[in-house]
């Protein structure tokens, strides 16, 4: 039966995780996954979510998820997104549904994108998260790319992006990162995002947003989805994937949700139907504990500033090793310029580094990332950051 199959290609993502693993070295280092971690290296239970565990404890029902829990979940997860006092809430005008994390969200969104809009594209930045490949392509989407990223000035292609934006065919399909641009973290500013929601709006392009790392690039919640609020006010139909692997620190529990804007109710009945419909066929509905433990740390105000307060001490640990890092390495003399370390925002640092000095670095120091150069900042620590500083100072100088 399975002689012809061959072996799928590594993950890029998590056969770095893979490869760590496998290696003995007391010295290694993981910088592969985006995950948060502690300045000792270890993964983090947040304390909001400890709270909220103590409240729900025994309470929960084995039983598939009840409507109420889940629309909680939605109902909170959206307020994230569109702000409290937004329209959007007050007139109901969403159609919401938990989703398996951001991943699971975006994959719901691909299949409906496929099978109500079949000869649609997706236009992915250059470049995204590795994921999103896989995900439009195993929902049978084709894929085009717009220009994002410059690697020469290591920030914002502006003028080309919106170049791309203009060129592409009218009501075009385009994936957007709000905030904390997964690899590059690279983002928009205010302006900019003003500026690409005009031409959406011209083109009328659909924006979909995958807002993985809500907090990470500010620290702040509603400012971190102010390029989502830019596009709503503008008047656009948009539709956003949220995670609460990373602010939350609840990366294996797989707790998301996914919302698209709709013009009246009866939209919104009909596609929160079809959504509901998709992903009945191929997982039924979410685990129920993650989603109790999410909507009662949304729905309970103490809870709630206690997790903004967490997603503070974890924005500011990044920051810390950002400027650290940048400062070590112009310490050991590099002649190369690292300002992008503390300009780039979010859980990443978009190195610059080349695959061959990828290759060296876990060959030589068991320093792993993946091929792109993509640094996971929570995985330096005040104890392996000089290690790690005087590595990446051999492999670009030596
Ligand atoms: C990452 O980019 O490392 C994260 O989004 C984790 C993942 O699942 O890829």
């Amino acid at each position: 039966w399975w002689d012809r199959i061959k072996p799928a290609p590594r993950d890029p993502i998590t056969g770095v995780t893979e490869a760590f693993l496998a290696d003995p070295h007391p010295n290694k280092i993981n910088l592969g996954v985006g995950a948060y971690r502690d300045d000792e290296g270890k993964p983090v239970v947040l304390q909001c979510v400890r709270e909220a565990e103590a409240k729900i404890g025994g309470s929960e029902f084995l039983e598939s998820i009840s409507a109420g829990v889940s629309s909680k979940l939605v109902e909170e997860s959206v307020k994230l997104v569109y702000g409290k006092d937004s329209n959007v809430i007050r007139e109901g005008r969403f159609a919401g549904v938990q989703a398996l994390s951001g991943t699971g969200a975006c994959r719901l969104f691909a299949e409906f994108q496929n099978r109500f809009f079949p000869e649609s594209h997706i236009y992915l930045p250059d470049p995204t998260w590795s994921n999103h490949h896989n995900i439009w392509r195993d929902a049978h989407v084709p894929q085009r790319t717009f220009r994002y990223y410059n690697r020469d000035s290591k920030g914002l292609n502006f003028q080309a992006l919106l170049d791309d934006v203009k060129n592409a065919p009218d009501g075009s399909f385009f994936l957007l990162h709000p905030c904390a641009h997964n690899p590059t973290g690279v983002d928009p500013d205010e302006d900019q995002w003003r500026e690409i929601s005009h031409q959406f709006k011209v083109k009328n392009h659909f924006p979909f947003f995958d807002m993985a790392y809500q907090g990470f690039a500010s620290g702040d919640l509603d400012i971190d989805a102010k390029a989502i609020r830019i596009f709503v006010e503008d008047g656009h139909v948009t539709g956003c994937a949220q995670s609460f692997a990373k602010n939350m620190g609840l990366y294996g529990h797989r707790v998301g949700c996914l919302s698209v804007l709709c013009s009246d109710t009866k939209q919104v009945v009909a596609i929160k139907s079809q959504l509901q419909q998709i992903a009945r066929a191929m997982y039924s509905s979410p685990p129920v504990h993650g989603v109790l433990l999410v909507s009662t740390i949304l729905s309970n105000p103490d809870i709630k500033s206690l997790w903004v307060r967490e997603i503070k001490v974890m924005m500011n640990r990044i920051q810390r090793i950002r400027a650290a890092l940048r400062d070590s390495l112009e310490k050991l003399g590099s002649p190369f310029n690292w300002e992008h370390i503390t300009k780039q925002v979010g859980m990443f640092c978009f190195s610059g580094l080349t695959p061959n000095h990828v290759d060296q670095l876990a060959k030589e120091f068991h320093v792993y990332m993946t091929r792109d150069g993509r640094i996971s900042l929570a995985g330096v620590t005040s104890g392996n950051l000089s290690y790690l500083a005087n590595a990446i100072h051999q492999v670009t100088c030596c």
